[in-house]
């Protein structure tokens, strides 16, 4: 599949649930309105939408949402799909706020998963319960060790937040690094209605970067992992950071992804209002036709960029679904 600019897209990620255990402040309110159980595709579905996309050159998929680890049977997509790998798939992931990890370790390694990003934003116990509201920090360090047990490559992202953790970043990655995980940072980007003010979350990771470059000695370097981060090589610990900067820097040019969400809508641009509906192709009579026509219809539609900016007049997201929809 190649768009209008010549991008060839092989990356799909599917948003398995909205819901989540947790409510991060930057991301949903406490009292959150989930979708309605019957809007949602069924495993079975996701799992035909996939197919098609793997039919049609896509070659890795992440799972995510929401947490995808809260989903009734979500291990058995899981395994449907990790049996796909060699089959045109090469890798499936996950990434996952890892409270159900201890659980599922062993289940996702046996699957055919080989790395999982968890979604790690503080080590503090009681900074961890204030982003995000319900999460309890020794469970996702618990199946942080799980994973790591079972033989999965941990990444570990963090959500920088003004005020909030910015303090302890170099710890993160002293941490990170010293149990040797690579450590990504990632700003808040607009989207859906929170119940905090995202203004003052914000925290542009130039400022990070400027703050961390007075303690450590970071080079660029060339590593990508097929996403958005670009990394440093940070000489005092031997690990690797990468940035994901929505905001300050436009990473679009590269861009191989598109988003499917679990009611069957196709995001092309996570920072975009644009869909095209998957489900009513898939729900129709007959074979897949209809859904690959569908695909490719939304493929040629997938603009050039996002325009993230935060409205700072009105307050108001850029994007008004919240990213536990589209997939974060
Ligand atoms: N901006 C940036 N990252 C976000 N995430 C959730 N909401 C936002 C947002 N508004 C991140 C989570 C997790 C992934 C699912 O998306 O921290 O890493
Ligand atoms: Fe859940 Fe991730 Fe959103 Fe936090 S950021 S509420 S863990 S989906």
């Amino acid at each position: 599949m190649i768009d209008p600019f010549g991008r060839h897209i092989t990356y799909l990620r599917v948003s398995v649930t909205d819901r989540c255990d947790f409510r991060c402040v930057y991301c949903m309110p406490e009292h959150m309105t989930f979708l309605p159980k019957a809007d949602l595709l069924t495993l079975e579905e996701l799992e035909r939408v996939c197919a098609a996309f793997i039919r049609k050159g896509v070659d890795r998929i992440r799972l995510t949402g929401g947490e995808p680890l809260v989903r009734r049977n979500a291990m058995s997509l899981i395994e449907n799909l990790g049996k796909r790998i060699g089959g045109g798939l090469k890798e499936l992931t996950l990434t996952t706020n890892g409270s159900q990890l201890a659980r599922f370790a062993w289940q996702l390694k046996d699957a055919g998963v080989e790395r999982v990003n968890v979604s790690l934003d503080t080590r503090d116990p009681n900074r961890f319960r204030a982003i995000t509201r319900w999460g309890d920090l020794n469970k996702v360090l618990a199946g942080i060790d799980a994973a790591r047990g079972a033989g999965l490559k941990v990444k570990i992202n963090t959500v920088a937040l003004r005020g909030i953790n910015d303090e302890e970043i170099s710890d993160m990655m002293e941490w990170a690094h010293g149990e040797g995980m690579d450590l990504t940072l990632i700003e808040t980007m607009p989207m859906g209605d929170i119940d905090a003010d995202r203004v003052e979350q914000y925290m542009p990771l130039s400022l990070v970067r400027a703050d961390l470059a007075r303690k450590y000695t970071l080079t660029d370097s060339d590593y990508r992992t097929g996403g958005p981060a670009r990394y440093v090589h940070v000489a005092e610990t031997g690990g690797r950071l990468g940035f994901i900067t929505p905001l300050t820097h436009n990473f679009c040019e590269s861009c191989n992804r598109v988003r499917l969400t679990c009611t069957g809508m196709l995001y092309m641009c996570l920072g975009q209002n644009d869909d095209a509906d998957l489900r009513k192709p898939l729900r129709a009579s007959g074979g897949d036709e209809l859904l690959d026509d569908a695909i490719d219809e939304a493929i040629a539609r997938k603009p050039k960029g996002h325009d993230f900016i935060i409205d700072r007049r009105h307050d108001r997201p850029a994007v008004p679904r919240n990213m536990s929809l589209t997939g974060g």
